[in-house]
């Protein structure tokens, strides 16, 4: 049949035209045009009425293969142009992870937290634990129960800022001692308290009108000198190494009795003498002492029965101390260039 013969001819040219389709766009008029309504093959189709009557089954079975096939062609190209899409998005998605990225300016922590958190290590290995104070403070727990009347002389050393007449800026974490003593009552007490004390101080290269210290109240039956002594020497090698030495001084502080104030020999000269410690060999860095019988008093304790020591070590010199910061006041200006020194070290 003659007919067949031009849908062979139609199947080869749709061939041809198949190779320069680059699009589904494309394609789709392509198949409109190859087997819409007003194709050739649709008009091949219809020449059916005039094939006779014994040959319409033979011509109808190649028209419905020649469509099969057509259609196979088509949607065999459909399948490149689908695989050829997915493949080109894969490439414009591709992450380059050679390529450099934006890296976020990582900060280093300030030496006064990375000294607490030291110093806390060393405490809590020992035995103690963290007790949290807060910065503002009532005269009453600042001051009176640490046996240090409204009249009397020691409170002109640590003037502060008041926020009204109850309310101040704690002077020293020892304003935690009686409120750790009042929420127990009777029982043995090992804890420390770190945190920030404010003075009306001269700011200069040793001072700052903002400071921190590390409290400790250890308050049981039959605490003595001794265990201070052993206490501090401890964690004065642990923290500066075993070599260091501690000296106890006698002084005077309201809430201690008998009190002292702590030396430890000087890192720079090992104890000979030098600028750092000014000549003397040894660097104070706490004042401690006996919990006054008054203290335990007041605060619910028997000192009959109940005897403690108390200690407030300064964080911002053993910092100072510990990474040869020469000037006080770096600690609490926020310069990056000094903050940066501090980066990855232990
Ligand atoms: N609070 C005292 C100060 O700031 C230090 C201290 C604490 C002394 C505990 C004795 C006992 O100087």
């Amino acid at each position: 049949m003659e007919e067949l013969q031009d849908l062979a001819e139609l199947i080869r040219s749709l061939d041809d035209e198949l190779k320069l389709i680059k699009t589904k766009e494309e394609l789709n008029l392509l198949r409109a045009r190859f087997m819409g309504k007003s194709s050739r093959f649709s008009e091949i189709q219809n020449r059916i009425k005039d094939i006779p009557p014994e040959k319409r089954a033979e011509f109808g079975k190649a028209i419905y293969e020649y469509r099969n096939q057509m259609n196979d062609r088509f949607d065999n190209v459909i399948k490149i142009l689908e695989e050829r899409a997915i493949a080109k998005r894969i490439e414009n998605e591709t992450i380059d992870i050679t390529l450099k990225g934006d890296f976020p300016t990582v900060g280093a922590k300030n030496p006064f937290y990375k000294v607490i958190d030291e110093m806390t290590d060393i405490f809590v290995s020992m035995g103690f634990s963290v007790e949290e104070g807060s910065d503002v403070e009532t005269d009453h727990f600042n001051f009176e129960l640490l046996n240090v009347p409204k009249d009397h002389p020691a409170r002109d050393m640590q003037d502060t800022f008041y926020i009204d007449e109850t309310f101040l800026l704690r002077t020293q974490t020892s304003a935690s001692q009686a409120h750790v003593l009042q929420r127990n009552s009777n029982v043995g007490i090992k804890i420390i308290s770190p945190g920030k004390c404010y003075r009306r101080d001269n700011d200069d290269a040793t001072h700052s009108h903002q400071f921190a210290q590390v409290e400790g109240l250890v308050v049981d039956k039959g605490i003595t000198m001794a265990n201070l002594k052993g206490t501090l020497e401890m964690f004065c090698k642990k923290m500066f190494g075993e070599k260091r030495e501690i000296r106890l001084r006698s002084s005077y502080f309201p809430f201690t009795e008998p009190s002292v104030e702590v030396d430890v020999s000087c890192s720079e000269c090992g104890g000979k003498g030098c600028s750092m410690c000014k000549g003397t060999g040894y660097i104070e860095i706490l004042g401690a002492g006996m919990v006054h019988p008054n203290v335990l008093r007041m605060s619910g304790y028997d000192p009959e029965i109940y005897s403690g020591f108390a200690f407030g070590i300064g964080v911002d010199r053993v910092a100072m101390l510990r990474y040869g910061i020469d000037d006080i006041r770096k600690i609490y200006s926020n310069d990056i260039r000094f903050l940066n020194q501090f980066k990855k070290r232990k």
